[in-house]
């Protein structure tokens, strides 16, 4: 393949920052269409970013030579999209969260293997530096045994912003509320650090907003195969805005990912021997300086070209693909895992 030609299906909020990504890119790939319901959106981007617009994928893929798709409709569309371009042939790159069960990233990924293509969903901060070294940490064992960690998404969301789309804040197409499309990142962090999760119990409130069918505050537990234990914590209703957090811990050190960045970090490289302390200090050590926490908690970052770098790379056998169907799947089933808790009232098994 010579340049990859790209199609984007979604010109909103997430769909004009990938379009940014792809210009930052043109020297790897060509943006060829943007199909937009809303065909003024998508002229509006290809003005901007180049190709030409179309009102749906179907007409996109009739018109234009086209080797990968990218998905930024609403969660609840994913799949049906996904799997046009995969029936097509193409290759497919899906914003988060893959789809909004289970049971429907399943056929995603059923279609992925009938095309035999590549399927990466968005996990951006999965490439933080942060992440890497505290993921680099962790296989190097230089944590230690891991044997808890809380991923906490205390933000807010004003009622403005569920009113915004028709789509926010329902079950059928955002799939869930604050743990589901805030808190997918930071669940999918904690799953990367602490292994497979094997079940979860949560409570789940609409507690500070209005006109939405889903949650705006979820807490829960995940118990991991490897015996460690997760603390959820995820919320729009934090006003006015914290910050994303993922806390690791192990016996022979600790890592806190607070917004992106390394807010504490201790490890033992191997061969070490592990101070005996009667008692942890709490004095930090960091390895990356201190903590700049972003005023903006929802502030993209300069990942999701990294998480492309990954795809491209990928497309030529040049790396292995970072972040699959199948990594997305795990956070998937912990936060509907969650939801049936809440519902029920009792811990729920994941297959
Ligand atoms: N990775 C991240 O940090 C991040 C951030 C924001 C959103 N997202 C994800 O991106 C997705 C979109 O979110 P958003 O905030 O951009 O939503 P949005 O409502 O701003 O944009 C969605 C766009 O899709 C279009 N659309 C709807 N149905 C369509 C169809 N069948 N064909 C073509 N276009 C269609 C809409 O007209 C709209 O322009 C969601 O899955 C969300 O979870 C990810």
């Amino acid at each position: 393949m010579s340049v990859p030609r790209f199609a984007l299906v979604g010109a909103g909020v997430i769909g004009k920052h990938h379009g940014r990504v792809m210009s930052e890119l043109s020297d790897r790939l060509e943006l060829v269409a943007v199909a937009d319901t809303v065909l003024d959106r998508a002229r509006s981007l290809t003005d901007e970013r180049g190709g030409r617009p179309y009102g749906n994928l179907t007409d996109a893929l009739a018109a234009e030579q086209i080797d990968v798709v990218v998905v930024c409709t609403p969660t609840g569309l994913h799949g049906p999209i996904a799997i046009e371009a995969l029936g097509a042939g193409k290759h497919v790159i899906i914003e988060k969260p893959a789809e909004t069960t289970v049971a429907r990233t399943d056929e995603i990924i059923e279609a992925r293997d009938k095309a035999g293509t590549l399927v990466t969903v968005i996990s951006q901060h999965r490439f933080d530096p942060s992440t890497e070294q505290t993921l680099a940490a962790i296989a190097a064992g230089e944590l230690g045994r891991v044997s808890s960690g809380i991923a906490a998404i205390d933000w807010w969301r004003g009622q403005s912003y569920y009113d915004s789309g028709d789509w926010r804040g329902t079950w059928e197409l955002d799939g869930g509320g604050a743990l589901m499309n805030q808190g997918v990142h930071t669940v999918d962090l904690l799953v990367a650090a602490l292994g497979k999760p094997v079940e979860v119990f949560a409570y789940a409130g609409t507690l500070a907003h209005e006109r939405i069918e889903v949650e705006d505050v979820a807490v829960g537990v995940v118990r991991f195969e490897s015996g460690a234990l997760g603390v959820l914590h995820a919320t729009t209703s934090a006003y006015p805005g914290l910050s994303a957090r993922l806390q690791v811990h192990g016996d022979r050190g600790s890592a806190v990912i607070d917004n992106d960045q390394l807010a504490f970090f201790h490890s033992t490289p191997a061969g070490a021997a592990v101070e005996e302390k009667l008692m942890g200090s709490t004095q930090a050590v960091s390895a990356a300086g201190p903590a700049t926490a972003s005023s903006n908690p929802g502030m993209l970052s300069d990942a999701h070209r990294s998480q492309y770098l990954n795809f491209l790379d990928a497309l030529t056998g040049a790396a292995p693909l970072r972040v699959d169907l199948e990594t997305n799947r795990q956070s998937i089933a912990v936060i509907t895992g969650a939801y049936e808790s809440a519902r029920t009232g009792r811990p729920v098994t994941l297959a």
